[in-house]
């Protein structure tokens, strides 16, 4: 009985954790590279700012869900990239979506993460 409650624990954690992957490289990849900066900085970078000025995980989420779903000059912390490449549009994300999203880049290490895809 233990087992089993382990086991689908587990299975549920592992499809959240498939579910964010996916959004992100259905949403987010088209601009953001995982380690590349083209046409605006990579993810890995974006990564990284989030995470210095937000270390928690819940302020994380937070934070960039809400600046992803209206993003506003004012309350960003990459000035420099909006200086570069103009503020990121508004892509009318759904507010859950986005926190699945910003879930599954707080947990990968984009570095540790080469994918064939970018
Ligand atoms: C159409 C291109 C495009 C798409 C798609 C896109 N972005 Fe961006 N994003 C940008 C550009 C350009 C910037 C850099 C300028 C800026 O910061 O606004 C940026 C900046 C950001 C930032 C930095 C915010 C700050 O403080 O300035 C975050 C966080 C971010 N994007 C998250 C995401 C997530 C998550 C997705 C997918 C749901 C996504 N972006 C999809 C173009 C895009």
């Amino acid at each position: 009985m233990r087992f089993l409650l382990f086991l689908l624990v587990y299975l549920q954690t592992l499809q959240a954790a498939d579910t964010g992957s996916l959004l992100f490289h259905g949403n987010c990849t088209t601009c953001h590279f995982e380690t590349k900066a083209v046409s605006a900085p990579s993810m890995m970078e974006v990564r990284k700012r989030y995470l210095r000025a937000f270390p928690q995980k819940k302020d994380f989420i937070q934070q960039m869900s809400e600046w992803v779903h209206k993003p506003n000059e004012e309350r960003s912390i990459m000035q420099d990239a909006i200086d570069k490449y103009e503020i990121m549009p508004n892509l009318a994300f759904e507010k859950d979506v986005l926190k699945e999203i910003a879930a599954y880049i707080y947990e990968t290490d984009f570095t540790k993460h080469p994918t064939t895809r970018h």
